[in-house]
């Protein structure tokens, strides 16, 4: 997942609309307008004009009073943030941080992070969970040591 070739240099909130609409349309099955402006807390009319960008770069297919759908690209791109969001979010937990800074955290992280980052985390995570141990010492360190 990580070795991925970006072919795209992408800003950081095109980044967000694509994993926005990813997580809509594995809830609902197809990204309308109204779903990815509450998932994002924008207007509708920021997500028209930034699905209208993402359209012009063959991200997404825009359909106006419809929504959007992924192109090859887009969905790729979309599930690289996601699994980084998803990645990071999970490390977060372990040590400790709640779970509203957590998600607002790792969205931050993800377009960040070194790729080289954000595997070691990703082997770190794995290693947790197959080592019980491991992850009560974590615990006893998030509840007894950070206060
Ligand atoms: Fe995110």
């Amino acid at each position: 997942m990580e070795t991925r070739f970006v072919t795209q240099h992408l800003s950081r909130r095109a980044e967000d609309y694509l994993e926005a609409i990813l997580n809509v349309i594995l809830e609902k099955g197809y990204a309308r307008t109204t779903d990815v402006a509450h998932k994002l807390a924008v207007s509708p009319s920021s997500v028209v004009e930034m699905f209208r960008k993402l359209d012009a770069l063959h991200l997404i297919c825009y359909r106006r009073y419809e929504g959007a759908v992924f192109l090859p690209e887009g969905r790729e791109i979309a599930e690289h943030i996601k699994y980084r969001h998803d990645t990071l979010k999970k490390f977060l937990l372990i040590i400790g941080v709640s779970e509203k800074i957590a998600d607002a955290d790792a969205c931050f992280m993800e377009h960040e992070l070194h790729p080289d980052t954000v595997r070691r985390i990703h082997h770190f995570i794995a290693y947790t969970e197959e080592n019980p141990s491991v992850c009560e010492q974590i615990q006893r360190f998030s509840d007894a040591i950070v206060r």
